[in-house]
């Protein structure tokens, strides 16, 4: 029996609506992503196996919201919702913002709502068979994807994304590797053997948390490898000289970057 066989039997004996569902399983199982109680977005959902996967991670106590181009067949569970449109249209995001419980029109100066642990995406254009045109448009499917993650992600969350492999994943992955913390590329079992298509697993949003000029208290619990004591600011890193782990600390933040900032004590 092929691996393909195997998996589509395998989802229609276990109740799954695409074989597909045990990528998003194995992806987890790799990367230890989704928590009971999570808020995860699910982008190119239909018809639905990765979104049976998610409401099982996140449990009731979690939501998780599906969006297709497609019409997704209605669930049991009231904690999965779906939205039907084109990620790459503005009004689709609105309704997904709607359907998330975050202000879907907010002012230009509002600090932006980011409530949502994980942004996984399996979209994928319709095949040509043109290798290099496929390939493009999976990458605008992925960096659509990319948007969304970095306009939702709270600090710390995570982010799956198919594209297929072609010369524009590398600058790609470089503008995902700026924004989070630890990035790879993963093939999971479950994709069929000849298919050119990688998902790329990224993990520990960095939005930083503290501003230039911020002054907060850290606990440092580590020492860098200039000496510099680190700090854990809410997942992000802070480097603090003249300071040892077990110090509590006033600071004032002097320079923020994408995975670190430091900071100097003011105490
Ligand atoms: C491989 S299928 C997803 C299978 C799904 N993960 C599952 O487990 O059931 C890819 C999906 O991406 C969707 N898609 C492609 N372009 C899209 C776009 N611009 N906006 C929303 N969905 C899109 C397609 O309609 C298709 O249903």
């Amino acid at each position: 029996m092929s691996r393909k066989d195997d998996f589509y039997n395998r989802a229609k004996q276990e109740g799954y609506r695409a074989r597909s569902a045990y990528k998003l399983r194995q992806i987890d199982d790799e990367a230890d992503l989704l928590s009971p109680g999570d808020t995860v977005v699910d982008l190119g959902a239909a018809p639905g196996g990765w979104l049976q996967i998610a409401a099982e991670a996140v449990t009731e106590a979690g939501t998780v919201v599906g969006v297709d181009l497609r019409d997704i067949d209605e669930f049991d569970h009231p904690h999965v919702r779906t939205v039907q449109g084109d990620m790459t249209d503005e009004r689709t995001r609105y309704y997904l913002r709607k359907a998330l419980g975050v202000d879907p029109d907010p002012d230009d100066d509002a600090e932006p709502e980011r409530p949502i642990d994980a942004v996984v995406s399996d979209m994928a254009p319709d095949m040509t068979g043109e290798y290099e045109l496929d390939h493009a448009r999976s990458i605008h499917l992925a960096r659509q994807a990319f948007d969304t993650a970095l306009e939702l992600l709270r600090p710390g969350g995570s982010f799956v994304v198919k594209v297929f492999d072609g010369q524009d994943l590398a600058d790609f992955r470089a503008d995902v590797d700026r924004e989070f913390r630890y990035v790879r590329a993963y093939t999971p079992e479950a994709s069929r053997k000849r298919s050119s298509e990688r998902y790329l697993i990224a993990r520990g949003r960095t939005d930083a948390p503290v501003a230039e000029g911020d002054e907060v208290e850290v606990e440092v619990t580590g020492t860098g490898d200039e000496g510099d004591g680190v700090a854990d600011v809410e997942g992000y890193t802070l480097f603090v000289p003249d300071a040892e782990p077990g110090d509590t600390v006033e600071v004032v933040v002097d320079d923020v970057k994408p995975r670190f900032g430091f900071a100097e004590r003011v105490d």
